[in-house]
């Protein structure tokens, strides 16, 4: 990877399936990443499991806040219920920088029920969180974190992405063909509930299924 376009990238509960496998696959080609979580000693771990997996990484374990505040991205990869802890404390670390929200709100698992947030999404209420100067973005929702740690398989899905920042979009579609994606503007972030409510219909069919790796690709595009 050129070096221009090598980021820091902190993964705000990167500790977790979701937010380690993206950890994994953008330092496999080149990213620096930096792994938050509430816990020092859970970044320590999961950073040595990473380098575990990819001796060449350049990976740091941090509290989530040092994390965010030495990055240029930050990817958010926290359950819904824990936005209103976590992000609040992160708006000074994150201001005017990318933002990337994962998350797709569950009020149950069993059966599959995806909430709907006042704000109209998870992204909207942590854009609310983190403030106005945040670039948010929304995606990665349709991208299994089990298939993201199997390093040896392709990720056949396309992830779907909308925000309201053109020039940020662009980056983060960038960051989802690093993992060997297809990445596509979706439109403006008010579209986030619909990607959200994807993400959750798959989660849902994963289980109905008995599948771990359920993706969505776009055709005739
Ligand atoms: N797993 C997937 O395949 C997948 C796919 C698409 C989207 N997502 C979304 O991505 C986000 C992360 O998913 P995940 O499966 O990685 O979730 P997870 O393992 O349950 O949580 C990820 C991390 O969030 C941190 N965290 C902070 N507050 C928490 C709290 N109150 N309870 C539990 N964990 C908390 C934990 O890190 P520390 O304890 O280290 O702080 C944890 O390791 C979710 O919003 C999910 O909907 C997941």
């Amino acid at each position: 990877m050129p070096l221009m376009r090598r980021k820091r990238i902190a993964i705000i509960g990167g500790t977790g399936q979701e937010g380690f496998g993206l950890a994994l696959r953008w330092a496999r080609v080149g990213h620096r990443i930096l792994i938050g979580s509430r816990s020092p000693h859970r970044a320590e771990d999961a950073t040595r499991r990473l380098l575990s997996l990819i001796p060449s990484a350049q990976v740091q374990g941090l509290p989530n806040e040092q994390a965010a505040a030495q990055a240029e991205i930050v990817v958010l990869t926290i359950p819904y219920s824990a936005q209103g802890g976590i992000l609040p404390a992160l708006r000074e670390a994150v201001r005017g920088k990318i933002v990337v929200d994962v998350t797709v709100p569950l009020l149950s698992k069993r059966p599959l029920v995806v909430d709907r947030p006042a704000a109209g999404s998870a992204a909207e209420r942590a854009k609310q969180l983190l403030g106005e100067e945040v670039q948010l973005v929304s995606g990665f929702h349709t991208v299994s974190g089990y298939l993201l740690s199997r390093l040896d398989e392709p990720l056949e899905g396309d992830v779907l992405i909308c925000g309201d920042a053109e020039e940020a979009k662009q980056e983060v579609i960038a960051l989802a063909q690093d993992l060997g994606a297809r990445g596509f503007n979706v439109g403006p972030l008010r579209n986030a509930g619909v990607l959200e409510h994807l993400g959750g219909l798959l989660i849902g069919l994963n289980l109905l299924y008995k599948r771990r790796a359920i993706g969505i690709k776009l055709t005739g595009i």
